[in-house]
């Protein structure tokens, strides 16, 4: 019997990591988007969206994550039959927990399934990540890998090829979310601020504490993996867009966080902790301070690393 419709939860996600910009992501255990896709009698896409942090969130499918996947692997494949794609938005936009990515994820999951498709993994992040034009501008793919595998991910680019290792029971993530408005398309405004070309220092610097981090978490070695999450080349110019950042950084650490970077393109700040040397909830309560001692409001939590997009 062929399905009428299905729904798919898919993960927020923390891109870059430090060194990995668009290389690295983790999923997060929480929270998700839920979005269920259904075959309607008429023609073309709808787009509806709802849930807790549904607001400003547009339902025009070319400016819809979601929408926009759909349509470049619906167009791809020229399937023809109507779809309604129904978003219950878990992960607040804009923030730099891959919201877009998660939406993005889950529908293309979710009609993968729903029209037999087979798609390749490469596939399947091939067309997630078309979805990320419409909040980034490019197709970027570190989010997207990241809520379809689940886990660490590690990404090419420009083929859209990713592998994913499962991170050691003992790492935990702090997630501080500050309360500020994100300007519109934050993130294209986010990667137009990046330096064009580095200089090798930079280069060398940023691939050595990339692949310590590869190799420690392999290795299960969460504090050396922390400690690898510097970069030299992207943080540096975003530090400036995130009010808070050096004391949220420095608090942090003094905590006992293994390490603490941007969270994506920002303003959300993500701490690692080896919950064998520190307690994570003291991290996230001085990363709260952090914030608060510039005059911001956040929401902090902790959380692990997550699985990837299934089925509800
Ligand atoms: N790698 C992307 C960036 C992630 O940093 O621009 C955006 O969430």
């Amino acid at each position: 019997m062929s399905l009428k419709s299905i729904a798919v939860r898919s993960p927020a996600t923390s891109a870059n990591l430090g060194p990995g910009f668009d290389v690295f992501g983790i999923a997060l255990s929480e929270p998700y988007d839920a979005v269920k896709v259904a075959k309607i009698e008429e023609r073309g896409i709808e787009v509806t969206v709802g849930g807790k942090f549904s607001e400003g969130i547009p339902e025009k499918v070319e400016e819809n994550s979601a929408g926009l996947a759909a349509k470049s692997l619906l167009t791809h494949f020229n399937i023809k039959e109507g779809v309604r794609i129904e978003v219950e938005k878990g992960v607040k936009p804009g923030m730099g927990l891959g919201s877009s990515a998660a939406s993005a994820v889950a529908a293309v999951y979710a009609l993968n399934k729903l029209f037999n498709l087979n798609l390749s993994r490469r596939e399947l992040i091939m067309f997630s990540a078309q979805g990320e034009r419409a909040s980034a501008g490019s197709a970027h793919a570190d989010n997207v890998s990241a809520a379809l595998l689940g886990g660490f991910v590690i990404v090419k680019p420009h083929l859209y090829e990713a592998q994913s290792i499962e991170p050691p029971s003992n790492l935990a993530l702090c997630v501080a979310v500050p309360e500020v408005k994100p300007p519109p398309k934050k993130t294209g405004v986010a990667r137009s601020i990046l330096p064009r070309s580095v200089s090798l220092i930079k280069a060398v610097h940023n691939t050595s504490m990339a692949c310590w981090m590869v190799a420690s978490l392999t290795k299960g070695d969460v504090s050396e993996f922390g400690r690898a999450m510097q970069d030299l080349v992207v943080e540096p110019r975003r530090a400036k867009m995130v009010p808070g950042y050096s004391e949220v950084k420095r608090l942090a650490l003094e905590a006992g966080a293994a390490g603490v970077v941007i969270s994506g393109a920002g303003p959300t700040m993500l701490a690692v902790v080896d919950k064998r040397a520190a307690n994570p909830e003291d991290v996230a309560e001085a990363m709260r301070r952090g914030f608060e001692s510039v005059g911001l409001a956040s929401h902090c939590f902790v959380t692990t690393p997550g699985k990837g997009a299934s089925i509800i």
